[in-house]
């Protein structure tokens, strides 16, 4: 085979949409590092990806307003969450299912960007919501998307500080040019898909391990550290030897560290202080120090986000949904951008296999006898 394994490396379409140029995260021309230090809000960074410019503050004024006026889930479409909900399975897979049953409630004629964002946080916090038991929140006006995404997880408005810090864990997640639930999305999107089948694929994509799903194992692992009696070097010395992974550790085009996780590194250490968890802050950077000098590997954005969203009190099989919810900005984003491209994803493999069997004629596999089809009237066809 003449490509990469797994395409590394391989350019495989344009973009105008973000970067990861450089070992740098950029939106839309602006590297994370200027939306970051402006405090751009989240609900301006999902404008940028879907227009490719930052809003005015009158633009900005109304997405939000129009944000908030979708965040409600119609009653019918609310029952069957109900009902999904009391299934045990992992919150992903009932956002899969929810997404995809949503677009079959849809009504309109063409779907709704804004209206999908929106209602995609309403069903995550509605499915943390009822798995507990507790009654659904109504979203609050005076709360942008960060807050009101705190608020109807937890029940808890956000501090100034603690909203702050959210919508920049929201802004970093946004998009990440052709990862692989990105490009999932737009190998469904190629085919003139709709965004609601588009959005369900990148959501079975971002489920595993070794894309989204990285961020609740590395709580896992943490959390098995800790309750090993082992040393960091003990538990982790004996899983590498095994040849496994470890979570949150890597990147396909980071190799010289995730941007993403630098600034995560620091509001996970904020939001551990705050919440008393340095313990376990502490036992993560123990983790990334023995990886560092064992296999010269730096954490990726999964690393820090699940401390940070452990303090937070979410409970770690909704760290993904929470992913999901911030990446839809970016899967539009590139839906959009497919679909105007218009033309197939459709590469070709290398087939490894051999070519013209036979089938034995000692093998019966079918009880039926060939016969000719007939035509109406008797002619064989
Ligand atoms: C993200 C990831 C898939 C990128 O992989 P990649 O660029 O294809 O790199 P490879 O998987 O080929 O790894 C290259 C080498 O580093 C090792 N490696 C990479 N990530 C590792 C990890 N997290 N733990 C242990 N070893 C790792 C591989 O075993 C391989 O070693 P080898 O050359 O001795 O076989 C990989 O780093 C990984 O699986 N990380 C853990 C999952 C994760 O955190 N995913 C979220 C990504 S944002």
């Amino acid at each position: 085979m003449d490509l990469p394994k797994g395409l590394a490396g391989v350019v495989i379409a344009d973009t105008a949409i973000s970067s990861t140029k450089n070992d740098m995260l950029t939106y839309a021309g602006y590297p994370i590092t200027e939306l970051i230090a402006n405090n751009v809000p989240y609900e301006a960074v999902v404008f940028l990806l879907w227009h490719q410019r930052l809003p005015t503050n009158a633009e900005l004024k109304n997405f939000r307003a129009a944000l908030f006026a979708e965040m409600e889930l119609a009653p019918d479409f609310l029952d069957t969450l109900k009902k999904i909900s009391k299934i045990q399975r992992h919150p992903m897979s009932l956002l899969r299912t929810s997404v995809s049953f949503l677009g079959s409630t849809e009504s309109k004629a063409e779907s709704n960007a804004t209206a999908i964002q929106a209602k995609m946080l309403m069903i995550v916090a509605m499915i943390v919501r009822l798995r507990a038991g507790k009654k659904p929140l109504k979203a609050r006006r005076k709360l942008d998307f960060a807050g009101n995404f705190v608020y109807l997880l937890t029940g808890k408005v956000p501090s100034a500080a603690e909203n702050d810090l959210f919508n920049k864990v929201l802004l970093l997640h946004a998009d990440h040019e052709f990862n692989a639930s990105t490009f999932t999305a737009r190998v469904a999107a190629s085919t003139n898909a709709d965004e609601y089948s588009c959005l369900t694929a990148a959501i079975c994509a971002l489920k595993g391990p070794l894309h989204g799903g990285a961020n609740e194992q590395v709580y896992l692992l943490l959390d098995g550290i800790r309750s090993s009696g082992q040393t960091v070097a003990e538990y982790l010395g004996s899983r590498l030897a095994n040849h496994e992974k470890i979570m949150g550790f890597g990147h396909r085009i980071y190799k010289h560290g995730d941007p993403r996780a630098f600034y995560l590194h620091d509001y996970a250490k904020i939001m551990a202080q705050h919440y008393d968890q340095m313990a376990l802050f502490n036992l993560a950077e123990a983790v990334a120090a023995y990886m560092w000098q064992t296999k010269q590997l730096k954490p990726n954005v999964d690393f820090y986000a699940a401390i940070i969203y452990h303090c937070l009190g979410v409970s770690h099989d909704i760290f993904t949904p929470i992913f999901a919810v911030s990446r839809t900005a970016g899967w539009l984003a590139h839906i959009r951008e497919q679909k105007a491209a218009s033309y197939l994803i459709r590469p070709s493999s290398h087939y490894t296999g051999v070519y013209d069997k036979k089938v034995p004629s000692e093998l019966q596999l079918s009880d039926l006898t060939p016969r000719p089809f007939k035509q109406e009237g008797g002619a064989a066809l």
